[in-house]
C-alpha cells in the first residue's frame, strides 16, 4: 500500500485573502461544503483575527463540517492565537497555523523595531523565542498545531532547521515550509524538504508539509518535489488562486500524483470526480474565470481539435488522454434540455450538477428555466448554473429589480428608468450616463441611495449563440469592503442591473465592522 499524503486546502485563507473580494460567511460556507465533499483533509477556514466577517466564518465553518480538520491562521502573537482558539472552539477537529518569518529578509524586513532586538542575530534570537512561544501558546487550545516558518524557500538552512526543532520541540505537530514568493526551482525545493529530513533530528514527530507559490509558474511542480523528498502534506488552492501569481492548484496536485502514482509512489484520499464542481463553484463564488486551457478544469482541457489528434482519439482515446474527463467529474454527455423537459427532466439535470434543490427553489428555478428555454433552442449545464447562480439567492434580499427601461442609440443619450422593491416599498427613479450600462448602474445607485464603488465589469456569454445568456459579474467597493455581484440574462442589460443588485444585496448583509 503506497503512503497516503494529506491534501490541506486553503482556498478560504490564501485564495481568498488575494482575490480582492471578500466572501459572505454562507459563501464561505458553500465552499466549505464542496471541500468537505471532495475529501480534502483540512480546510483552512481563515485568519480570525483579521476581520470580524472572518472570525465568524471560521466560526461557523467549524459548527458546521464534520469530516475535515478545520484551520484557522494566525501570526506568531498571543491576539491572533487567542482568536484562533475562540474561533476553532467547535470544531471536531481543529487545528491553529500559526508562523513567522524565517528568512532575514523577513526578519530585517518585517521587525525593524529595536524591540526585537538591534542586528540582526538579536532580531533571529527574539523571532526563534516568538515561534516557540506562539505554538505554546496555541497548543493550549489545540492539539493539531502547524507551525509555518514564512519565506522558508530563502531562509539561511541552519536558522531555518534550528527553528523547526525548536517548534517540534514545542509542540508543533506539522511543520510548513512555505516557498512564500515562488523563488525556489523544483530540484532546490525538493532537496530543502530532503535536507529537513536529514538534518532536523526530532523530524519524525511531524509532519512536513508543502506550501508554493506559482511567482515563476513552478508552485505545482515546486509541490511535487516537496512530495518526492517526503513530504507527506500538500497545500494549496482550488484554481490555483492565491497571492500574486497564486499558490498550487490542488487539483493540478492531486491529478498529477493519481495519474503517476506510477511514479509518485503515493495517493491522496481526493474524491477526484468532485474536482469540477468544486473549481466551477469557487471561480463563481470569487467571480475569477478559469482559463479555457487551465490543465485539469479548463474547458478545453479534455477537448480535441485538430485533424491528427481527433482522429487518433476517436481510434482509441488514449492516444491522446492521459485522464479520464469523468474522473474529475466532467460528464462526457452534454444533454440538452428544451422548453418540452418537464419539473423532473430539470430536477435530475440539476442534481447531477449537484444541487439538490427544495420545491420552492425548484418551482423558481423552472419558470426561469422555461423563459430561457423561451428564447433559446437549447438550455446547457451552463446556462442552468448560471440560472441557478442568478436565481436562488442563498441571502435575503434587501433590493430587488421590478423594472427596467433603457433607451439608447447611435444618436440618443442612454437614459434608464428603474424601478426597484426596497424592504417591500417601490421606488423609481431615472439616469443619464456614458452608456447604457453606465445610466441603469447610476438610476439605482440613485433609487437605492447607496455609494458603492464599481471595481470590476465582466460580461461573458455563458454558452455560444445570440442568444445565450450572458452572465455579468462586478465587483463593488464600499467602506474598504469588496464582494461579488452576479446576474445572467438573455438582455445583457438586465443582466447587469441584476449583477449590481446582487452586489448591493450582498454588502447589505455584511456585519457591521467591529473589533473581534
Ligand atoms: O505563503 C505563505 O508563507 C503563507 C503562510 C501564511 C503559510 O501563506
Ligand atoms: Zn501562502
Amino acid at each position: 500500500m503506497s503512503e497516503k499524503v494529506a491534501v490541506f486546502d486553503t482556498t478560504l485563507r490564501d485564495g481568498e485573502q488575494a482575490a480582492g473580494t471578500r466572501l459572505g460567511s454562507r459563501e464561505k460556507l458553500m465552499i466549505a461544503r464542496q471541500l468537505a465533499q471532495l475529501n480534502v483533509d483540512v480546510i483552512e477556514a481563515g485568519y480570525p483575527n483579521s476581520s470580524p466577517e472572518d472570525f465568524e466564518a471560521v466560526q461557523l465553518i467549524c459548527q458546521e463540517i464534520q469530516g475535515p480538520t478545520i484551520c484557522a491562521l494566525s501570526r506568531a502573537v498571543p491576539d491572533d492565537i487567542n482568536a484562533c482558539g475562540k474561533a476553532i472552539a467547535k470544531a471536531k477537529r481543529p487545528r491553529i497555523h500559526t508562523g513567522i518569518g524565517a528568512s532575514d529578509i523577513h526578519i530585517s524586513g518585517k521587525f525593524r523595531d529595536e524591540r526585537y532586538g538591534k542586528t540582526l542575530a538579536e532580531k533571529r534570537v527574539k523571532i526563534l523565542q516568538m515561534a516557540i512561544d506562539a505554538v505554546k501558546l496555541a497548543r493550549q487550545f489545540a492539539d493539531d498545531v502547524e507551525f509555518y516558518a514564512e519565506d522558508s524557500g530563502r531562509a539561511d538552512l541552519s536558522y531555518l532547521f534550528e527553528m523547526i526543532e525548536a517548534v517540534i520541540q514545542a509542540g508543533a505537530t506539522v511543520v510548513n515550509i512555505p516557498d512564500t514568493t515562488g523563488y525556489t526551482v523544483p530540484e532546490q525545493y525538493g532537496c530543502l524538504i530532503r535536507s529537513i529530513r536529514e538534518r532536523v533530528p526530532n523530524i519524525s514527530r511531524a509532519t512536513i508539509s508543502v506550501h508554493c507559490h506559482d511567482d515563476l509558474g513552478l508552485a505545482v511542480a515546486n509541490t511535487l518535489a516537496g512530495v518526492q523528498n517526503g513530504a507527506r502534506q500538500v497545500e494549496g488552492t482550488i484554481n490555483g488562486i492565491g497571492e500574486r501569481a497564486g499558490n498550487a492548484a490542488l487539483e493540478e496536485v492531486v491529478m498529477a500524483l493519481r495519474t503517476r502514482g506510477d511514479y509518485f509512489g503515493v495517493h491522496t484520499g481526493i474524491e477526484t470526480r468532485e474536482l469540477y464542481r468544486t473549481s466551477r463553484l469557487v471561480s463563481d463564488l470569487l467571480g475569477i474565470q478559469v482559463p479555457p486551457n487551465k490543465a485539469v478544469v479548463g474547458g478545453n482541457a479534455f477537448s480535441h481539435s485538430s485533424g491528427i489528434h481527433v482522429d487518433g482519439f476517436l481510434k482509441e482515446r488514449t492516444t491522446y488522454e492521459i485522464m479520464l474527463p469523468e474522473h474529475v467529474g466532467i460528464s462526457e454527455s452534454r444533454v440538452v434540455l428544451t422548453a418540452r423537459t418537464g419539473r423532473h427532466g430539470l430536477r435530475d439535470r440539476l442534481k447531477k450538477l449537484g444541487y439538490t434543490l427544495s420545491h420552492h427553489d425548484l418551482n423558481q428555478a423552472y419558470q426561469r428555466f422555461l423563459a430561457v428555454a423561451d428564447k433559446k433552442q437549447e438550455v446547457f449545464d451552463e446556462d442552468l448554473l448560471a440560472i441557478l447562480r442568478d436565481e436562488i439567492h442563498p441571502l435575503p434580499e434587501v433590493y430587488h429589480l421590478d423594472y427596467l427601461h433603457i433607451n439608447s442609440g447611435t444618436s440618443a443619450i442612454p437614459t434608464a428608468t428603474v424601478r426597484l422593491k426596497i424592504k417591500d416599498e417601490t421606488h423609481q427613479g431615472a439616469a443619464i450616463g456614458d452608456g447604457p450600462v453606465d445610466a441603469t448602474y447610476k438610476a439605482i445607485s440613485e433609487v437605492t441611495k447607496t455609494s458603492a464603488k464599481l471595481q470590476r465589469y465582466e460580461i461573458r456569454a455563458v454558452t455560444s449563440g445570440t442568444e445565450a445568456l450572458g452572465e455579468v459579474t462586478v465587483q463593488l467597493e464600499q467602506d474598504g469592503r469588496k464582494v461579488v455581484g452576479r446576474g445572467a440574462s438573455t438582455d445583457v442589460i438586465e443582466a447587469s442591473a441584476k449583477a449590481y443588485i446582487d452586489g448591493l444585496n450582498k454588502l447589505a448583509s455584511l456585519v457591521p465592522k467591529a473589533g473581534v
